[in-house]
């Protein structure tokens, strides 16, 4: 099922979905015992990391113990790169949060070799991440959106968003001159929970374009993802500014 939900600022939107993670996380955490969640990238979600390590009562009501981190996307950089997404989750949450190094998945992506670091994590969640239905499910899927419709790394016109058999690849952006890991839309629409987080005003035109009446032409990576369980999108009003009822 698709829900929007609409905060009115940047900051609203990140306590609001603090509160959406805290479902989902405890909801699983009561059918399965374990969760898995895999974060977004780029810069939307930090509000989100920073509210629920830091804010009280959300931080408490997180089943940290019980959840295994992973991320939907990484840059081809080291951990500790500015450009990281490990190192921005890292930051902003895991350091300050009660987890231990086991629990944190985060992609090996210091290895120049970018065909490797994809098989290397596509394997790491086929072993960790547990299988439903001959699938690795997870609980929560963090994403987020691009001006051009990209969501984790699947750009438009890129190999990967055609991907139907593996989890996660590799893939080339000519745009960012770089390659990229990323989960495949296979994996994306396995996941119980998708949560989009979509804030600020250079972003209305694009969620028009996903969320909007569809129009012909091809359809935007972001606009591919379907997940079989529940689709979040959560925007701010800048964001949603161009949505019509
Ligand atoms: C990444 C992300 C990417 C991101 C969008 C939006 O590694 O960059 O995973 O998909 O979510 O580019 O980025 P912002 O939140 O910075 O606008």
């Amino acid at each position: 099922m698709r829900r929007i939900h609409i905060s009115a600022t940047g900051d609203d939107l990140s306590l609001d979905a603090a509160q959406e993670f805290v479902r989902v996380t405890a909801d699983a955490v009561k059918l399965r015992s374990r969760c898995f969640v895999a974060l977004a990238g780029g810069s939307t979600p930090r509000g989100l990391y920073r509210a629920l390590a830091n804010t009280q009562p959300t931080r408490t009501q997180v089943p940290w113990s019980r959840i295994e981190f992973f991320w939907s996307d990484e840059r081809h950089v080291p951990p500790d790169d500015a450009e990281s997404n490990y190192r921005m989750a890292s930051e902003a949450m895991l350091a300050a949060a009660p987890v231990t190094p086991t629990q944190i998945h985060r992609v090996r992506a210091e290895n120049p070799d970018a065909v490797i670091v994809g098989r290397q994590y596509e394997e790491e969640i086929l072993t960790d991440v547990a299988h439903d239905g001959g699938m690795p499910r997870f609980d929560l899927m963090l994403l987020g959106l691009g001006t051009d419709g990209h969501t984790a790394s699947l750009f438009p016109g890129t190999t990967a968003v055609v991907e139907v058999r593996r989890l996660c690849v590799d893939t080339w952006v000519e745009r960012l001159n770089t390659h990229r890991i990323t989960m495949t839309l296979p994996l994306l629409n396995a996941a119980r929970t998708v949560m989009f987080l979509v804030s600020g005003q250079e972003k209305a035109a694009v969620a028009r374009a996903v969320l909007g009446p569809s129009t012909t032409g091809d359809m935007l990576p972001a606009q591919l993802v379907q997940p079989d369980g529940d689709l979040l999108w959560m925007l701010d009003r800048d964001a949603a500014s161009l949505l019509t009822a």
